[in-house]
Formats: structure tokens, C-alpha cells, sequence
């Protein structure tokens, strides 16, 4: 028995574990009910019995020692298995991060944004869903007014009353009842108008625009204003041009023309070789606009001015197809960086 002890000790303290398993075959051989560990009690009945309780002292430090080699060996597998999880290894890549990319609207708009808020313009917006009053009747479209049908509205079916706006010259109305002058901000949003999709038009689209009153504000300030928006964005040689138009809320009522930035006005497809690209409209506030906002019209003046975001990305990264802004292919929206 004695010898059997000895070469039972000698296999316990050599014995190293890899595996969990190994360790639970290992468990099994020597504690498990027919392992070799009760083997070795239940031989003691054929002990002399003067030895027995010398004997017994051994086999029980044996039993506890095989224990705890059982446990302290689970303890370091188990902590091998954890560190290995979280193992770092330095000298691997790092992995690729796409950092992903401003869509093209995006930029045109915060780099518009930019340019007019060096000229004190701060940004405000309004909502997308309207009433009436805001989108038309305040701006001077009367009831039975044609510009109406201008832009091909969205009615609300059960609520005529409301409409989805189809200008942000709404957001002027809300801002000039809020606020008395000096107003000097700019209105980014979204646009609403019941036409077909085709490579030009949408029936949502982008606009932003602009609003300036105080005493003494001139025509001249609007064409100087809009002369320094076009070339920071444009560049330093655009020029400009004027146009008469008609807008219901402006009075005299312009649209801008720029020197096509492309060509540099020698004439080109995208001016469709006129030398100039039609990029915005404006006017004077029309008194009764300021009126219908409590703004007294013999004490302020105002400009105002409104242009496409779309439009103007379509020129900027000589885009022709209106739809791709919609469509969100990654492979388009990645080619965009800004322009200020
Ligand atoms: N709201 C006009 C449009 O949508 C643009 C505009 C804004 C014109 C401000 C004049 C002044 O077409």
C-alpha cells in the first residue's frame, strides 16, 4: 500500500493540466467514487490494525491534496482562458474605420451658412408643416391670387388650411412676428411642391433664405450682400447680374444671375452657353408684408432673398441629375468635400 501511495504522489505532483479536460480525467482517476484515491480507503480494512491510524492520516493528506491540486489547477485554467480573451496584441492593423462622409446637401448648406453668418446673418428655422397664412396670405398672395397655383402646393386633404410649406419664406413671417428690427438672419429648410421627379425637379427639395431689416436698408444692400455671397462661394472673379421678377412678397422684385463660374462666361454647357446661370431670387420686402407683421413699413426696409440648395450644389459639383441627392448611393455621396 505504501509503495502505491508513493507512486500516487509522485503522479500528483507532476501532474500539469492544459486542457480542462485533462483536469477532470485527472479528477475522475484519483477522487471520482471508483477512483484509485477510495480504492486506497477501502483497502484499509486488510491494514494491521496498530497501522491503521497512521495510515488513515496519510490517505486523508492524499485525498486533500489531490483537492486541492484539483482546484488550484481549475483556478490558473480559468485565468488563462480570461486573459486570453482579452489579450491585446499591439503589433496587429488597426481596424479600418470609415469615417463616413457629409452628404452633398449638407455641406452646400453649412457652407452657406458660414459665408452669411460673417455678415451677422443668424440662422433660424420654422416648420415643414404650414398654415396658410404663414406660406401665403402674410406674403401677400391674396386669396384668389394665380401665384398660387405658382407653386404647385400640397394640400392637406381634410385641413386646407394646411399645406406643406413650398417656401421658407414662411420662416420670415414667424421671425418678423416674433422679432422687431434690426433682423438680419438666413432660413435653411425643407420644401414641398406637387411636381413630377425628373432629372431637374423634385417634389422635395432644399432652399435657403435670407432676411434683412432695419431703417435704411437699400437695394444696394441686398446687390452687395448677395455680390459677396457669390464670390466667397463662387470665387473671387464671379459677377453678377440682376433680372426683373415678380415675387408677391417683394417689391421691386429681382432674380441673380452669376458669370458662369465653369466657362468664366465664354459660355459652356452648364450656362447653356449664355455665360450666365440663374442662381437666386430677391426684392425689397413689400410694405404690406412688413405691415402684416406689426413691422412698422415707414420706419424699416427690408431685402430678402431665396435660393435652392440643390440648385446650387447641382452648379457647384456640376451635378445633372437632381434624383442622386435622394437616392443615397454611397458611392456618390463620398465624393463631396467642402468648399470654404
Ligand atoms: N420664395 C421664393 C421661391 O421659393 C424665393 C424668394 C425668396 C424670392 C425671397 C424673393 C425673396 O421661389
Amino acid at each position: 500500500m505504501k509503495e502505491k501511495i508513493n507512486k500516487y504522489l509522485e503522479e500528483i505532483d507532476g501532474f500539469i493540466a492544459e486542457t480542462p479536460d485533462q483536469l477532470e480525467a485527472f479528477r475522475i482517476k484519483f477522487l471520482s467514487k471508483k477512483g484509485l484515491i477510495p480504492d486506497l480507503f477501502s483497502e484499509m480494512k486488510e491494514v494491521a490494525p496498530e497501522l491503521r491510524k497512521e495510515m488513515g492520516q496519510v490517505l486523508n493528506n492524499l485525498k486533500n491534496k489531490t483537492q486541492d491540486k484539483v482546484s488550484s489547477l481549475k483556478e490558473t485554467l480559468k485565468q488563462q482562458e480570461t486573459k486570453s480573451d482579452k489579450a491585446t496584441d499591439l503589433t496587429l492593423p488597426a481596424n479600418y474605420m470609415d469615417p463616413g462622409s457629409r452628404h452633398p446637401l449638407s455641406i452646400v448648406r453649412n457652407d452657406i451658412i458660414e459665408i452669411f453668418s460673417r455678415l451677422g446673418f443668424t440662422v433660424e428655422v420654422g416648420p415643414e408643416i404650414e398654415d396658410d397664412w404663414h406660406n401665403f396670405t402674410a406674403l401677400n398672395f391674396h386669396e384668389e391670387h394665380p401665384a398660387r397655383d405658382m407653386q404647385d402646393t400640397f394640400f392637406i386633404e381634410k385641413k386646407p388650411d394646411i399645406v406643406l410649406r413650398t417656401h421658407t419664406s414662411s420662416v420670415q413671417i414667424r421671425v418678423m412676428q416674433h422679432n422687431q428690427p434690426p433682423i438680419r438672419s438666413i432660413f435653411p429648410g425643407r420644401v414641398f411642391r406637387n411636381e413630377a421627379i425628373s432629372a431637374r425637379a423634385h417634389c422635395i427639395f432644399h432652399q435657403i433664405e435670407g432676411l434683412y431689416i432695419d431703417e435704411n436698408v437699400s437695394f444696394a444692400d441686398l446687390k452687395q450682400t448677395l455680390y459677396y455671397f457669390a464670390t466667397e462661394y463662387f470665387g473671387a472673379d464671379t459677377k453678377i447680374r440682376f433680372r426683373p421678377s415678380y415675387f408677391p412678397f417683394t417689391e421691386p422684385s429681382a432674380e441673380m444671375d452669376i458669370s458662369c463660374f465653369i466657362c468664366g462666361g465664354s459660355g459652356c454647357k452648364v450656362c447653356k452657353y449664355t455665360g450666365w446661370v440663374e442662381i437666386l431670387g430677391c426684392g425689397m420686402v413689400d410694405p404690406n408684408v412688413l405691415e402684416n407683421c406689426n413691422i412698422d413699413s415707414n420706419k424699416y426696409t427690408g431685402f430678402a432673398f431665396g435660393m435652392g440648395i440643390e440648385r446650387v450644389a447641382m452648379l457647384k459639383y456640376q451635378i445633372d441629375d437632381i434624383r442622386l441627392f435622394f437616392e443615397n448611393d454611397v458611392r456618390f455621396l463620398k465624393q463631396f468635400s467642402s468648399a470654404t
